[in-house]
């Protein structure tokens, strides 16, 4: 009988796979990037900043994933933003597609093993705060790990100590000098008047909230809500990289039983398609100063 631990989707990885993809990535490019991106819906076209790129299609890397939703490319980008050496996920893992958490946040263990320093995560977000816009970027200041709550945390299962330890902090999961340059950054960039700092609240997906659910959220103390991103943040943290963490507010939940108002992917990718210079112009100004 096959035991908890031995059992794929609770133990994971072994250290090696991880390193295997890591060591094929380094022997097919030489750059040696401190910083890595990933994009969410709609968001990839950061990726196309780049100069000097190395491009992978997830399915080519060994191990790697690959990604099933439209809007996202899966592609693993290499090259400099603003002089400063990048790898950026074109299209990332989501649980709803399937995947396990371990499948999830392969790319940031693999990131690690190359030596990413800095992780910038985006999404597309449902906004919960009343006071926030469509179109807001808001700045995660913390997390709720809905998933977590219901005992899927990427870290559940064997802990490899090269990694991190058993029982991380997350207190500080979202930098806070990081953030700082974000403020600074957007209010030299002009795009301060739509920047919002708050609480993102990950849940399963592929379903979009209830009313209901939608209501519980807000009394949770979440700003926004978004269906990734914290598994990610989660295995960043535990191996010691830091975080930041945007979501752009493509839509505002219904929480009113009148609203005649639907929350719909086709409305999510046309507010990314609107911000998306925006958003690319505070990352990339803000990798200028890192
Ligand atoms: N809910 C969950 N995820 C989302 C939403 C939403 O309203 N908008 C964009 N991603």
């Amino acid at each position: 009988m096959e035991t908890a631990v031995s059992s794929s989707s609770q133990c994971g990885y072994s250290y090696e796979e991880y390193k295997e993809t890591a060591d094929w990535l380094l022997a097919h490019t030489e750059k040696r990037p401190k910083v890595a991106i990933i994009c969410g819906s709609g968001l990839g076209g950061l990726a196309e900043l780049l100069e000097d790129k190395n491009v992978f299609q997830y399915e080519d890397i060994p191990r790697f994933p690959t990604s099933t939703v439209p809007g996202h490319a899966g592609r693993l980008v290499f090259g400099r933003l603003q002089g400063c050496e990048c790898v950026c996920m074109q299209g990332r893992f989501h649980f709803y597609e399937g995947y396990n958490m371990h499948m999830v946040t392969y790319p940031v263990r693999v990131f690690f093993l190359l030596g990413v320093e800095t992780l910038i995560v985006t999404n597309a977000a449902g906004g919960l705060n009343g006071t926030y816009s469509v179109g807001d970027i808001m700045l995660i200041k913390d997390h709720i790990n809905m998933l977590g709550f219901a005992g899927q945390n990427p870290l559940c299962g064997h802990n490899d100590k090269r990694f991190g330890v058993r029982f991380p902090c997350m207190s500080d999961a979202y930098d806070r000098d990081l953030r700082a340059l974000t403020k600074q950054t957007a209010k030299e960039q002009g795009c301060d008047n739509f920047l919002q700092e708050g609480i993102y609240c990950m849940l399963a997906g592929p379903t979009y909230e209830t009313i209901a659910e939608c209501r519980v959220l807000q009394t949770l103390g979440a700003d926004a809500v978004g269906m990734s991103t914290v598994p990610e943040v989660v295995v960043a943290r535990h191996c010691g990289i830091r975080v930041l963490g945007l979501s752009l507010i493509t839509n505002k939940v219904v929480t009113d039983y009148e609203s005649n108002e639907r929350a719909n992917h086709e409305e999510v990718l046309k507010t990314t398609e609107r911000r998306t210079q925006d958003l690319q112009r505070l990352v990339s100004h803000l990798i200028n100063k890192l």
